[in-house]
């Protein structure tokens, strides 16, 4: 159905079909027969797949990633899509516009998105009334919480204080940005001191998980040593990683924004596979970035990754990819004799 869809969308500019499909799938509350319809056909349920983790069930591992649902108006539509767990935001204290268009392009050839959005968003007030009509929902939800552009460095805990306080009882967990290429300077806060204080501050406000999202583009040791320090103070996973802005990875990059997609691949996975070696059986660890077929969600399941997240291989490919990944995934555990997910997880790691 989707390879229908698809040219239609890809005709226009990508903001704009990203915001067509937006408008389609936050219908899903008015027309559940068709959004149920579409669940049986791409949900995939099997016992081998759950994982408890929080205390929150996980169907599969596979979830959205930031930024695909920025405002928190799809989440009806996630088991539709195939989702197990949605990561909602990026979110901000205020509302904010975000860098100017046009700032999300497409990499056809190398089937690749890269995005200058900025952390465009309705701001914390929207997005938590939009949430008190349906947290707590099915399936496990978390945020993405940054930073307002115009909040200065040496002010940005409160910014994420803020939105701890008013989400902790809306969204399931939580995950901190500080790695967009997007927000000036944002990079800049994964530093010791800023990571330390800011999750001994924000564990101060809620006992719900709260996790850091990484760079790819960070020096490997540099982002070993941050995650230790983020663990150390309480962060209850890592998650590897957002987009890059080595440019050099596609024909015609633009000079703005993060790459996402099959050209992140390699580099997501170096950077996950490094921060496991470090980190497996001590956190919970997430892998995101180029995961867009059976194989490499395995691959990043035996390194480590307790649960994944896919964004740009689902613009591609939409839901029958989710559904061709977890089969696919069944398949793998069944040639290597696991008779549960759990028993896939970090199996390279025990081998060394
Ligand atoms: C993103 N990503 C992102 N990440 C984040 O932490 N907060 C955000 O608001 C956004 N926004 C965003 C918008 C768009 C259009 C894209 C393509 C990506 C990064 C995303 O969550 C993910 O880390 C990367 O895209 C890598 O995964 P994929 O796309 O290769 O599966």
């Amino acid at each position: 159905m989707y390879e229908k869809i698809r040219p239609i969308l890809f005709k226009m500019n990508p903001e704009s079909a990203h915001h067509l499909a937006e408008i389609a799938l936050s219908m899903a509350r008015r027309c559940p027969l068709f959004f149920n319809w579409m669940s049986e056909k791409y949900f995939v349920e099997n016992e081998k797949l759950h994982q408890k983790i929080w205390g929150l069930d996980f169907k599969h591992p596979i979830g959205t990633a930031g930024g695909f649902d920025k405002n928190a108006t799809m989440i009806q539509a996630l088991p539709s899509l195939g989702f197990a767990w949605g990561e909602l935001g990026a979110v901000t204290p205020k509302p904010q516009p975000g860098n100017e268009k046009p700032r999300v392009w497409r990499h056809i050839k190398e089937e690749s998105l890269q995005n200058a959005f900025g952390f465009n968003n309705e701001g914390v007030e929207v997005i938590s009334k939009r949430l008190d009509e349906i947290y707590p929902f099915i399936l496990p939800l978390c945020m993405n919480i940054g930073k307002n552009k115009t909040t200065p460095e040496y002010k940005a805990i409160e910014d994420y204080k803020i939105l701890v306080k008013k989400l902790k009882n809306r969204v399931d967990f939580f995950i901190v940005n500080v790695s967009s290429p997007n927000t000036p300077n944002l990079r800049d806060l994964l530093n010791e001191e800023f990571v330390s204080n800011l999750f001994i501050e924000l564990k101060k406000i809620t006992n719900k998980p709260i996790l850091m999202k990484l760079s790819p583009d960070m020096d490997i040791e540099f982002a070993i040593q941050i995650a230790k320090i983020a663990v150390q103070n309480g962060a209850d996973g890592i998650v590897a990683t957002n987009t890059t802005v080595d440019y050099n990875l596609v024909k015609n990059p633009q000079n703005r924004g993060g790459l996402s997609g099959k050209v992140l691949k390699e580099k997501a996975y170096k950077m996950f596979a490094s921060l496991a070696k470090e980190l497996f059986g001590k956190t919970i660890l997430i892998s995101v970035g180029g995961i867009d077929s059976a194989e490499e969600a395995y691959k990043r399941i035996k390194a480590g990754a307790s649960l994944l997240q896919i964004f740009t291989a689902f613009i591609y490919h939409g839901p029958e990819l989710l559904k061709t990944i977890n089969e696919g995934i069944l398949e793998l555990m069944k040639k290597d004799g696991y008779n549960h997910i759990s028993e896939a997880i970090g199996s390279d790691l025990n081998k060394i």
